[in-house]
């Protein structure tokens, strides 16, 4: 596999490693500490094209592939990983289903503002009772002719209260199962929804994670994406594509925690020597380099599979299993390296490794990416 990157993907990642060097390290440990959203970095973050990036520039978007996505997750999750979700989450969970499968009027209500940034976009598939067992949706919608009526609670809601536009997955029709569910589009200030208080999180406490609440809910059929009942296999059409942005950003979190534990290990000195030339620190540094390699290739194989048109659920469920393996250990390694000086908020590792955690969590568990592995394997 040839992973030589063009002209226009160096520009990118250079563009996104610039970004986050100048807008977004100045303040990334004040936003963390006070769980405060990015708001005027994701503005700029719209501004760069890089909120609907994959999408089509007759809707708003850059109209760039997938690997260019993914280099810029990267570079920007080196750094911080709570913008990067936030982007992660517009452009895979949010643009990319609207454009794929939505109806014209869809698009050009929705997300033409979406890709552009003008306004956020969330994607509501958690609920209480239904996280890894998604099938198991307890909100409903029923069908009232013309409209719908949602009643429900979703959790977990990343860009909870900041989106404008949310996508719901509901059930319908409990007789049919996941053939019964539909994927609807809400906007905020709808009758009856109501967005439930911040969640108070170990990692990635600069985006914003809400509980949404729905109590009769009136939402129009003509803002039900695709045929009715395709909502679960819309849901997971689109988390297979979602998984790759996950997996650049658990590559980003692992090799922005290598490079300051590369330096780190430069710059200290113990028993009279920098610490990197005792071989067990080198060492370390040496599996880190390693590891981050073999992730990084798995990530660009699973966004070359999207961008050549192959099937991407196997590849990018590797990619995301063995990146945020790779973040966790990776990271946790960097604060090892860093000695006390890892322990407080100025070294960043020890931020690096709290945001690492949610990797192995969001968009389909460890344990949820091996039943996809493995049933992929096995048929
Ligand atoms: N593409 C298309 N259809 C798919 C599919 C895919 N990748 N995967 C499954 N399906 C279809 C199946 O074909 C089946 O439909 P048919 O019966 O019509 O053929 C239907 O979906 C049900 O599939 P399964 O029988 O495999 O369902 P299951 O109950 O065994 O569950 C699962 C499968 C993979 C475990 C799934 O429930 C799952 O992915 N769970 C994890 C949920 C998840 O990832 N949530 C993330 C929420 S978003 C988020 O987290 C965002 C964020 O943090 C930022
Ligand atoms: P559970 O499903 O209860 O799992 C608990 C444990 O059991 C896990 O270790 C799991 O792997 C394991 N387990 C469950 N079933 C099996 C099985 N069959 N075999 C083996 N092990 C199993 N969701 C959205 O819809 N939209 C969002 O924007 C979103 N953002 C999120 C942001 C954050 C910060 C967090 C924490 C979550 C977010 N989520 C979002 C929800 C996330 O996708 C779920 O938390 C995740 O899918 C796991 O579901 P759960 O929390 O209910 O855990």
């Amino acid at each position: 596999m040839d992973f030589s990157l063009t002209e226009e993907q160096k520009l990118i990642q250079q563009a996104a490693k610039d970004f986050a060097q100048t807008e977004l390290l100045p303040e990334v440990i004040e936003r963390d500490d006070a769980q405060r959203f990015p708001e005027q970095e994701v503005k700029k973050l719209g501004e760069l094209g890089f909120l609907g990036m994959m999408v089509d520039p007759k809707y708003g978007g850059s109209g760039l592939d997938t690997l260019s996505y993914v280099l810029a997750m990267e570079e920007l999750s080196k750094i911080d990983a709570s913008t990067s979700v936030i982007m992660s989450v517009n452009n895979s969970l949010v643009c990319w289903g609207l454009e794929a499968f939505g109806t014209e009027e869809q698009k050009e209500k929705y997300l033409t503002k979406i890709a552009t940034g003008e306004v956020l976009g969330a994607f509501c598939l958690s609920e209480p009772e239904a996280g890894s067992d998604a099938t198991s949706q307890r909100t409903t919608a029923i069908d009232h002719g013309d409209h719908y009526i949602l009643n429900g609670t979703k959790n977990w809601i990343t860009n909870g209260s900041s989106a404008s536009v949310y996508i719901v997955i509901a059930q319908t029709d409990k007789e049919k199962k996941h053939r019964g569910i539909n994927a609807l589009i809400v906007e905020k200030g709808a009758e009856g929804f109501e967005i439930g208080p911040k969640e108070n999180k170990l990692g990635i406490r600069g985006s914003d994670t809400h509980s949404l609440i729905f109590n009769d809910v009136k939402v129009p059929k003509s803002n039900r994406i695709g045929e009715d009942g395709f909502g679960f296999k819309f849901a997971m059409k689109t988390l297979a594509g979602g998984r790759i942005g996950i997996a650049a950003q658990a590559l980003g979190i692992a090799a922005g925690a290598y490079e300051l534990a590369l330096k780190y290990s430069k710059e200290r000195k113990a028993f009279g020597t920098e610490i990197s030339n005792h071989q067990a620190i080198a060492f370390k540094l040496a599996d880190m380099h390693t590891e981050i390699q073999a992730a990084r290739l798995l990530v660009y194989q699973a966004a070359r599979d999207k961008d050549n048109g192959n099937n991407y659920d196997l590849s990018g469920a590797m990619a995301k299993l063995y990146a945020s393996k790779v973040a966790m250990e990776t990271t946790v390694e960097a604060v090892q390296i860093h000695g006390g000086n890892g322990f407080v908020k100025d070294y960043h590792v020890e931020r690096l490794m709290r945001d690492a955690k949610i990797t192995q969590i969001y968009e389909g568990t460890s344990e949820i990416q091996k039943i996809v592995i493995s049933r992929s394997i096995l048929q």
